[in-house]
């Protein structure tokens, strides 16, 4: 993510981020007791708002705790901070923590008032030189808890994950648990043999991601034949092509795994095709409203 746009959200004030301070007893900080939330803002329009608000109401009740706001809420917060920090391609990030209580305690959980943090930074998508090379990357052991359908503020794995394939000069590490495929350490991960899309399917090994799901839908529209299943370690390796998906870098080929070329080692077809369909969904959204 880009250095942070200047105005940020905090429990009900907009404010310059340097103003911005929490309790050092915040679970957020104590336990990473929290969930976020990542969406794409193209030319000053939230990109799928509907999804993002529904996944992280079901990571918050999934850690027992309700939503603050309500859907309309969110969506006044998020058209006065895209505004403040003068609109354009944002990547948007908010997060709701348990609060701030008096000292440190597991449980029982505290009915507290609720901090909620939103900032934005320009969305800087991977150039069209990267796309067109693909990036590398490498696999690792999928060393994470089990409960990675929520999105929680609780990233330790997946901050150390990633860092392998920064010391890899990688740019994402792919992660495998028993032999198969779940997902990145900040994306998801799709495979494509034979001209079929596939992803692993939803379960609490991976994150439900809201990229995929565009993918799946202009998958459809495409007549690419996509399927939710089990991908094993060996039909990743011998993939003709894998491909990354994420609000922060859309859908990115992935030509080299582990050192070795992925399929033709070129960006594919079946990628080349879906990457344009979003590029063209993109375009229908522009002015519509959100
Ligand atoms: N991460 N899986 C994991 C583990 C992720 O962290 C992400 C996104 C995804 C893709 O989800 P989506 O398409 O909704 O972005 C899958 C965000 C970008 C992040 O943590 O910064």
């Amino acid at each position: 993510m880009a250095e942070p746009l200047p105005i940020c959200y905090l429990n009900g004030e907009f404010l310059p981020l340097e103003a911005a301070h929490i309790s050092p007893f915040d679970r957020g900080f104590l336990f990473g007791d929290g969930a976020y939330e990542v969406m794409p803002v193209y030319r000053g329009r939230p990109f799928r708002a509907a999804a993002h608000c529904a996944r992280l109401m079901r990571s918050l009740a999934a850690i027992r705790m309700e939503d603050p706001h309500t859907a309309a809420e969110w969506r006044a917060l998020f058209a006065a901070l895209i505004e403040r920090n003068g609109g354009g391609d944002q990547s948007l990030y908010w997060q709701v923590t348990r609060g701030a209580e008096r000292g440190r305690n597991h449980a029982p959980l505290p009915k507290l008032k609720r901090t909620v943090f939103l900032f934005s930074a320009p969305l800087v998508l991977p150039t069209a030189a990267v796309r067109e090379r693909g990036v590398a990357c490498i696999s690792a052991e999928d060393t994470r808890w089990a409960r990675c359908d929520i999105k929680s503020t609780a990233l330790l794995a997946n901050v150390l994950l990633r860092e392998l394939s920064v010391e890899a000069n990688a740019a994402e590490t792919i992660l495998l648990r028993n032999g198969h495929l779940t997902e990145g350490s900040s994306s998801a991960v799709h495979v494509v043999q034979a001209g079929q899309l596939r992803t692993p399917q939803h379960s609490p090994e991976i994150l439900p991601g809201t990229t995929r799901s565009v993918v799946e839908e202009l998958a459809a529209r495409a007549g690419v034949v996509h399927c939710a299943g089990p991908v094993s370690e060996a039909e990743l390796r011998g993939a003709d092509e894998i491909w990354l998906s994420s609000a922060a870098r859309e859908i990115l080929p992935v030509t080299v795994l582990d050192g070795a070329p992925v399929g033709s080692g070129q960006p594919g077809p079946v990628w080349r095709r879906l990457y344009a369909e979003l590029q063209l969904y993109k375009g229908e959204l522009a002015g519509q409203p959100w």
